[in-house]
């Protein structure tokens, strides 16, 4: 998610506004949503079942789908929905900690004391608020690489007597160097050796791939955008080499092994103030820089925007990195655009060429995806290290028709020339939104994570939500105005080839509980009580081809339980059910899911656990490192809540939901 300070409210003002100003796709008459005949009968249905803990509909459906041999459905006993300290997962499953903020990821790292952390400390240990996960395997299921991306700090739960930070005022009174340092030093993303040994997870130690990757790593911009003026700095006169990711949220993994990660809300970390007739200043106005959400910029000249206003154009972009490489050069891939990219999972296409899907997450912005120009190599790990620096950026139209366009997002093409600012492609990838403005893209509610599923060729979109969504802005694809509780869009490529320009699109389920009317929530009838959610961010598709859901934004006051992992079936009579498997501990969002080759384990990231102001009804105050909501997940005096990886096995082996 993003980060939020003391109210969520205040927070959402600055941040997550929604800075589109173009006028595209918001339709202004059309009212009514396009369902299909599906959706409306799910909607009828489904108030009648929601009730039951296992339905004995849904139960007699996946028989039925299981002796036809049609796509696996899940088999599991649902975790009751809820919110408490702890974490919950479904009956007859483990769900161990594998590592948690500020555990020694080094031979000479230092044990974890809160009261006597540094920045020294932090850069060999594993950092804060996990998000996506990656995992390559080494030996098959039982060693692999777990990649990590560390995405924000959260200064009021680190560290001692600090409190919460009045950020609206940009005044961080408790803040010092030292802290500022500490939280440089606990972003970016970790790389850990982990290995399954009778039955459990561990990290190995003293691993030879173990690294640190923070806002001070030194990386190579690529692709476009590289060495342009727009790219320079003091310290980087030539334009190529930056220091630091920034704000990486969810990502990737290549079939070549490599990890991508995604720059999301890089505003909030540059400092001061935007002058009108500053050259850069449409540019920073339409991505929110500065944003003051963050102290760096009194201490770290880089992020102050007055004295280096193009390094905010280094950020916000997708970061490539070799994790069999300790010593390799993090590149940015600045062909595949820059906004807050919350994603970046791909698909081999099938004419060889490696297409990304990411989603632009801040309230009305887009869907892309990145179709690279060579194509993947299966028999040579080398000639894949820079497929992505070069290929082409489209965007997603959504037609009122069920029809879809990806709209190419090349100088010289339409509208994007110099008449209208742009001077070359590197002008294109930089200000990616204002050129997506100008070809007509569709505005949705908040895209997160975008996955297509190998086996189906189906691709899901989660749109987490978008209550500033008036009556009159919905469109065919985001149809509720005050859409509180999101929604999945699921694209169908024309003739099955994710690099074409066409596609047919359908709203897989319309989110939040489905008992109350009002809400307009498609689940299926075959869903109980515990099983709908509110606010899709991050998925999973497993190699059985089955889709997992995860959340972030449910809690006491949104939809009165906890994020977590939901189940979601997408095929067959139980389209459109969903069954809860993993129940995250007060304040936390759900991050990471990913499967190991043999389906076995499920990792998942708990991020920002005790994260709670207002929202616990049993807590009702501002949640902090003295007083927190929850102490997740050591639950010892002294000890603040700790970001953490779990990794999820099914008791007595075997295939996880089966
Ligand atoms: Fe970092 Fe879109 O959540
Ligand atoms: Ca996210
Ligand atoms: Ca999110």
């Amino acid at each position: 998610m993003e980060r939020q300070i003391s109210a969520t409210k205040a927070y959402e003002e600055s941040e997550d506004i929604g800075r589109n100003p173009s006028e595209n796709a918001t339709l202004g008459d059309v009212i009514s949503a396009r369902f299909s005949r599906r959706d409306l009968l799910k909607g009828a249905l489904a108030a009648t079942a929601i009730s039951a803990t296992v339905s004995p509909m849904a139960l007699a459906i996946a028989e039925k789908a299981q002796a036809q041999g049609t796509t696996p459905t899940f088999s599991f006993k649902e975790v009751t929905a809820g919110i408490d300290e702890k974490h919950h997962i479904a009956e007859g499953y483990d769900a161990d900690i594998l590592i948690r903020w500020g555990d020694p990821i080094f031979a000479d790292g230092a044990e974890f004391d809160p009261q006597a952390q540094t920045a020294e400390k932090q850069l060999r240990q594993f950092g804060y608020n996990n998000d996506f996960l990656g995992y390559f395997p080494i030996d098959g299921s039982n060693r692999g690489l777990l990649v990590a991306n560390h995405e924000y700090t959260t200064e009021e739960l680190m560290f001692p007597g600090l409190g919460m930070q009045d950020t609206k005022e940009a005044d961080f009174k408790g803040m010092t160097k030292d802290l500022v340092d500490i939280e440089m030093a606990a972003h970016g993303g970790s790389v850990i050796e982990v290995q399954r040994q009778n039955g459990k997870w561990s990290v190995v130690p003293n691993s030879r791939y173990a690294r640190r990757i923070t806002a001070d790593t030194p990386m190579e911009i690529t692709g476009p955008a590289a060495g342009h003026d727009r790219m320079k700095t003091k310290a980087d006169p030539a334009g190529k080499q930056v220091l630091g990711m920034l704000n990486n949220c969810a990502g990737g993994v290549t079939p070549w092994g490599t990890w991508v990660t995604c720059e999301e809300n890089i505003n909030g970390y540059f400092w001061g103030k935007l002058a009108d007739d500053h050259p850069e200043a449409r540019n920073h106005k339409r991505y929110g820089v500065p944003g003051n959400r963050y102290a760096w910029g009194k201490w770290h000249e880089r992020f102050d925007f007055a004295k280096e206003p193009n390094e905010a154009n280094r950020f916000g972009w997708i970061v490539e990195i070799d994790p069999f490489d300790p010593n390799s050069t993090p590149k940015k891939r600045t062909a595949m655009g820059r906004f807050k990219h919350e994603g970046a999972a791909g698909i081999t296409n099938k004419d060889g060429r490696y297409v990304v899907y990411s989603g632009d997450d801040e309230r009305f912005e887009y869907i892309y995806k990145f179709v690279t120009r060579g194509t993947v190599n299966p028999n040579d790990r080398q000639a894949n290290m820079d497929l992505l620096a070069e290929g082409t950026l489209y965007v997603g139209k959504y037609n009122e028709d069920g029809t879809g366009e990806w709209l190419p997002l090349v100088h010289g093409q339409g509208p994007l020339t110099e008449a209208n600012g742009f001077r070359s492609q590197a002008d294109v990838v930089i200000e990616a939104r204002r050129a997506a403005d100008l070809l007509g893209a569709t505005k949705m509610d908040r895209p997160e994570d975008v996955e297509a599923n190998p086996k189906t060729n189906k691709v899901y979109a989660m749109l987490t939500n978008n209550d500033r969504r008036k009556p009159d802005q919905v469109n065919a694809a985001n149809p509720r105005p005050e859409n509180k509780f999101g929604h999945i869009v699921e694209m169908t490529p024309d003739d099955q080839d994710h690099a074409g320009t066409k596609f047919r699109w359908e709203i897989l389920v319309r989110c939040g509980d489905p008992s109350v009317a009002t809400v307009g929530a498609t689940f299926s009838s075959a869903t109980t009580k515990d099983g709908w959610f509110g606010m899709p961010d991050n998925c999973a598709v497993d190699n059985m081809g089955r889709l997992w859901i995860t959340t972030d934004g449910n809690s006491g006051v949104t939809t009165g339980r906890s994020d977590g992992v939901w189940a979601m079936e997408t095929e067959g009579e139980l389209r459109g059910t969903s069954r809860h498997f993993f129940r995250c501990p007060t304040g936390a969002e759900m991050c990471g899911p990913i499967f190991t080759p043999d389906d076995e384990t499920m990792f998942v990231a708990v991020q920002h656990p005790g994260e709670d102001g207002q929202d616990w009804p049993a807590f009702g105050r501002a949640s902090t490192f003295d007083d927190p909501s929850t102490r997740w997940p050591d639950f010892k005096a002294g000890m603040p809540p700790r970001p953490a990886i779990v990794a999820i096995t099914k008791q007595g082996g075997g295939k996880i939901g089966v």
